[in-house]
């Protein structure tokens, strides 16, 4: 089927709100179909795992896990089984960190890819070239540089162009809410992120933590009937506002990134509103207030409502995030890592360090998985509650 395209209206339920943009609406025919290759979901907890004796605790009893103590992950870089053993346990605790990393940003690169191959990741999908991505780089094309400096830049852009273009509002009058931040990484592309790792090897003395959320608590936060019809639904996710970007930063966007699907330079995708994912079988929530456009099929106002409804059980649920506080170590190279399941987990960085005049940095490296789907595994797809056998917390305040 063609694509087509449908003309948004303003909506204010979404990071660049007042956008009027052409955005396809179906997903783009590919050369592949990438699709995860696992028959089932991967056993967790593994029965025995030479990487579970190394100590660690949960963070939360519904997200992240953490080492502690002088494991190295660069150790079990060379072993399969200890790599899809991690792979199991990230897409199943959503993000496990951990402390005081030597390892450098090409074993970064070699870790994530290695996570997503060891758990069915189609064959044609390889690490992700970020659209802003500058050609010939120092660090190479595979590896975001997060830097607070470049941040502040792009931040002030955006307040600039919000300001002027958009909504009118004078200097001072900007968004109060750290919340607009929330997202899960590229989801406009069609074949979006599996795993991602992020070091982070300077940090400000204080401030600059990072907080995830569970996608798959969120999913189950809904009532039956509301996640049985969201379960029928698909979403538009784009990214326009990189383009702006580059032009402001005199660059071109890149258009081969990563996967033969991920060609083309809309930075749109139509994706489900509840997707499975393959390694654990559960199903999460998978739309983002930083990419998130709207629902198709419903009205604009519908798609608002909804969209608002999902994003605030994101935010608004403490008890469904975690929060990392980085360590600060004085080399500029250790680092505590953290490695992450794009298709069930959201983030957002903390900015509170920047009126102290602190400097963070930072590398990313982002694998690519499959399209995302719906159900698929021979029905076995569920909701993370049902297959732990929790029964849900009355709340009582
Ligand atoms: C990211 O959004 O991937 C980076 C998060 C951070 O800088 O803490």
């Amino acid at each position: 089927m063609a694509p087509s395209t449908i003309s948004l209206a303003p909506s204010t339920a979404t990071a660049s709100a007042t956008e009027s943009t052409k955005l396809k609406t179906t997903p783009t025919p590919t050369p592949t179909q990438a699709v995860n290759t696992l028959t089932a979901p991967l056993p967790y907890p593994p029965a025995f795992s030479p990487l579970l004796s190394h100590p660690h605790h949960e963070s939360t009893p519904v997200i992240g896990t953490e080492f502690s103590g002088d494991f190295q992950l660069s150790s079990i870089l060379s072993s399969p089984t200890s790599l899809q053993h991690l792979a199991s346990l990230i897409s199943h605790r959503g993000v496990v960190f951990f402390r005081g990393q030597e390892i450098t940003p090409s074993q970064q690169r070699e870790l994530v890819q290695s996570l997503g191959e060891l758990s069915g990741k189609p064959a044609t999908s390889g690490l992700h070239i970020h659209p802003l991505t500058r050609e010939n780089g120092k660090d190479g094309d595979h590896i975001s540089i997060i830097s607070s400096e470049e941040r502040i830049k792009y931040e002030n852009a955006r307040k600039e162009r919000e300001r002027v273009r958009e909504l009118g509002w004078e200097k001072g009058e900007e968004s109060q809410l750290a919340s607009v931040g929330w997202h899960a990484d590229i989801t406009f592309e069609n074949v979006p992120s599996d795993y991602a790792t992020l070091k982070v090897h300077t940090q400000p003395a204080t401030g600059g933590d990072t907080l995830w959320a569970s996608g798959y608590e969120v999913y189950d936060r809904l009532s039956p009937s509301f996640r049985a019809y969201l379960e029928t639904l698909s979403a538009v996710h784009n990214a326009d506002r990189f383009k702006e970007v580059a032009a402001a930063r005199g660059h071109t966007l890149r258009n081969h990134r990563g996967a033969p699907e991920n060609n083309d330079l809309e930075l749109t995708a139509v994706h489900p509103v509840i997707r499975t994912n393959p390694v654990t079988g559960w199903k999460s929530v998978f739309v983002n207030r930083s990419f998130t456009k709207r629902i198709l099929g419903v009205s604009i106002d519908e798609s608002e409502l909804i969209l608002n409804h999902l994003f605030r059980l994101v935010s608004e649920n403490h008890d469904l995030q975690v929060r990392f506080r980085w360590a600060r170590y004085k080399d500029g190279e250790t680092g505590d890592v953290a490695v992450w399941d794009n298709r069930s987990t959201f983030h957002t960085a903390t900015d509170d360090y920047i009126e102290t005049g602190g400097v963070r940095s930072g590398d990313r490296a982002v694998s690519l998985g499959e399209r995302p789907f719906y159900g698929g595994q021979g029905e076995r797809s569920r909701g993370r509650r049902e297959a732990l056998g929790w029964r849900g917390v009355e709340r009582i305040y």
